[in-house]
């Protein structure tokens, strides 16, 4: 009987015994990861770009990307293969964004969320997270003007006004319109501001307006998307020289008589940045939904066709602004998932992935966003769905 005893106690110490080893090793696992995850960071961070690999262009950098890192390929983009060489200013034109990082006023003005007590998912995808608004999804085409700027706020303010509306406003905001009509944005297409563009939503408000080829809403855009690869169902290829900033207009298309110009406005309840941290930007998107971001550009990015973005040679261009979806871990590599606004044959379908948590080319320091306002459509709105906004974003609103 005392043996039986004994035994069951053997036995049961041996079991826990077992259970602390399965705590223990789990923990051990985190711990791991966590260390195999900063250790990727490490490597990452403040790491110098070999002095011959900062020059190369051309067929050389792409063999070099290909050659001397495993994260991206690169290869050679017929969108910009008609600019001369990695000094062509009209190619550098394209990227309108001259300070990618926020402002110290943009600094005084940052988003609450990062405050809020949320559990970060390994992943997020704002295409899965909110599958009723289309926009998300969509890809855009800036053509022959550096209005990136323009195109990475109309795009999330798109689907900032769907996810708020919890999928009963579908609209596409006209890049056009903030383009052409906001004088403090900075100089249409030669470049802008993306804070001042969700500045000006809020105060001037933006109307609709779809890409050249649906030709729909208030004011679409005026130019051509460029032909690339080998579907000849596409378009010429855009010109060379930047397009000039289109006049601002301010009535509608011929054709849009659903609403006048002024009916036909969205506003922005509040404009603001967002801190230049992980977990800040993470809790910002998973709230309010896709953000504009701005970072800087090499010329080894122009090539990007898959995988995980890590600036790897050629040299600084300028700076662009895109739109922030997602996030997600591939091969034990975080990554951001980022909408580009160079149609859909570049990159990942037009999207593109990019190292995160160590500000690679400056993406986690230029974030900015806003609030929808929705009571100024609020003829098209329930009640409670008005109320369940005020509620989640109460400081925000006037
Ligand atoms: C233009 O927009 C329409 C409607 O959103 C979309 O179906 C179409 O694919 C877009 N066209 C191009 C060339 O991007």
């Amino acid at each position: 009987m005392k043996t039986l005893l004994l035994l069951a106690c053997l036995v049961a110490a041996a079991y826990c015994v077992c259970n602390d080893n399965v705590e223990s090793v789990l923990g051990k696992t985190q711990g791991t990861l966590y260390k195999f995850q900063s250790l990727i960071s490490d490597q990452y961070r403040n790491r110098e770009i070999d002095a011959e690999a900062a020059v190369l262009a051309g067929d050389e950098l792409i063999n070099y990307v290909n050659n001397n890192q495993q994260l991206w390929k690169a290869k050679k983009q017929r969108r910009f293969s008609m600019y001369k060489g990695e000094n062509d200013k009209h190619k550098w034109g394209l990227m309108g964004v001259n300070h990618v990082r926020l402002s110290v006023k943009g600094k005084q003005h940052l988003s609450k969320t990062k405050d809020l007590d949320m559990d970060i998912p390994e992943s997020f995808d704002s295409r899965e997270n909110w599958p009723k608004c289309e926009s998300i999804k969509a890809i855009r085409d800036q053509s022959s003007c550096g209005s990136c700027w323009a195109f990475g706020a109309v795009e999330a303010m798109s689907d900032r006004i769907c996810i708020a509306s919890h999928g009963e406003l579908q609209v596409s905001l006209s890049a056009d319109d903030l383009l052409s009509c906001c004088r403090s944005c900075g100089f249409g297409c030669n470049g802008g501001d993306p804070l001042a563009a969700w500045r000006y939503w809020v105060k001037d408000g933006i109307v609709t307006g779809s890409n050249f080829t649906a030709n729909s809403g208030c004011k679409p855009y005026p130019f051509p998307p460029c032909e690339h690869h080998s579907k000849k169902t596409h378009f010429d290829p855009c010109p060379h020289d930047l397009y000039p900033t289109p006049k601002c207009e301010k009535r509608c298309n011929a054709e849009y008589t659903d609403k006048t110009y002024s009916e036909d406005k969205f506003y922005g309840s509040s404009a603001y940045g967002v801190k230049d941290d992980v977990e800040a930007i993470q809790k910002e998107l998973m709230t309010h939904g896709p953000l504009e971001i701005a970072f800087e550009v090499y010329e080894d990015f122009l090539n990007y066709d898959g995988g995980v973005y890590v600036h790897t040679g050629g040299k600084l261009g300028g700076g662009h602004a895109v739109k922030l979806i997602g996030w997600g871990i591939e091969d034990g590599i975080p990554y951001w998932t980022v909408a580009n606004s160079w149609n859909t044959d570049w990159g990942e379908d037009g999207f593109f992935r990019i190292l995160r948590g160590v500000d690679e080319c400056g993406i986690e320091s230029g974030v900015v966003g806003g609030i929808p306002k929705l009571n100024s459509v609020s003829s098209r709105l329930h009640r409670h769905h008005r109320r369940h906004l005020h509620h989640q974003i109460d400081d925000d609103l006037e």
